[in-house]
């Protein structure tokens, strides 16, 4: 297996956004320019603590222009597998870490007429990259951010430099008294709706949009490794001969990673296809958006980031 190219960035900057939330910034280690990234993409951080490496995925908020650095907001979570707890509690400025280039699954639409976007939480990371553009090119859009009371004004803050180019609504009741459908419906013909943020806003986005007759190809969402756990497992791997056990809140990747096995992945979000590995026994559950119906029902194979087994053990071609 072949290891993904990186680069080495030094922590430039940590700015607190909230009780919460953290902003890194992060600049070339041995001076230079940064990959122009898209709007919408995200960078891998392989993060090393002692023997333990841990891979997050963070999406890029600073202008693609700015290739002096990159930034990005890391929301530090009760259930922390270890990547967000590790940067709120022991990065320091001038630490070097190896990011992945800059990999975009969430592009804006050159054809769409006006931008929808619909942010939940964290979510709004992959929006903030994609307002940039909007303003730059003076397109016609619409933000929706959803929060909890207490997080509002830290987003409304960061929205704060795009109100004057478009419509920007922070709803800091969350989805309590969000009329989803009702924004959905007034969009003039040529909307896309772009959403980040839980996995059950994205489904109502998605639903919602669907039952109004909204086309497929006019919904975009951006999973960002919502991992909820489930019950423990083990998985053989076959080809390593090595058996790994998945704890209730680890994902299989994680697990895998853990075995000292450097395993394919871009999103850990269950949205890229990257972690793709045949499944040889087992049943699967199936938490990814990549696989089809008909590839899920088969049980032939697994995304490792998101999906866990349904049983007591898989055994996979690995
Ligand atoms: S890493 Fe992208 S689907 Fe698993």
């Amino acid at each position: 297996m072949t290891a993904a190219p990186t680069l080495s960035v030094r922590i430039r900057e940590i700015e607190p956004l909230g009780a919460s939330l953290k902003r890194f910034a992060l600049e070339p280690a041995h001076g230079g320019e940064l990959p122009t990234p898209a709007p919408g993409a995200h960078i891998l951080l392989t993060l090393r603590d002692g023997g333990r490496v841990m891979k997050n995925a963070y999406s890029l908020v600073s202008p693609a222009a700015a290739r002096d650095r990159y930034e990005i907001i890391v929301r530090r979570v009760a259930q922390s597998r270890g990547g967000s707890a590790f940067l709120h509690q022991q990065a320091r400025e001038g630490d070097v870490i190896d990011i992945g280039y800059p990999v975009n699954l969430f592009p804006l639409q050159a054809k769409a007429r006006k931008h929808l976007l619909i942010g939940g939480g964290i979510g709004i990371t992959p929006l903030l990259s994609h307002l940039h553009l909007l303003k730059a090119r003076g397109l016609k859009f619409e933000m929706h951010q959803l929060c909890a009371p207490e997080e509002a004004g830290v987003f409304e803050a960061l929205l704060a430099p795009y109100g004057e180019a478009g419509e920007i609504l922070v709803h800091g009741t969350g989805r309590a008294r969000f009329d989803l459908a009702g924004i959905l419906a007034r969009q003039p013909l040529g909307t896309h709706v772009y959403t980040c943020g839980p996995r059950t806003l994205m489904e109502a986005v998605a639903t919602t949009a669907s039952a109004l007759g909204w086309p497929a190809g006019k919904i975009h969402k951006e999973s960002f490794g919502e991992n909820s756990g489930g019950l423990p497992f083990k998985a053989m791997l076959a080809r390593s001969g090595i058996e790994v056990e998945v704890g209730e809140t680890q994902s299989l990747l994680e697990a895998v990673e853990a075995a000292g096995i450097d395993a394919p992945c871009l999103c850990r979000g269950g949205a890229c296809g990257e972690c793709k590995v045949s499944v040889l026994e087992g049943e699967v559950e199936h938490r990814d958006d990549f696989l089809s119906a008909e590839e899920k029902a088969s049980q032939g194979a697994i995304m490792l980031c998101v999906s866990r087994a349904r049983g007591a053990r898989l055994v996979l071609d690995l």
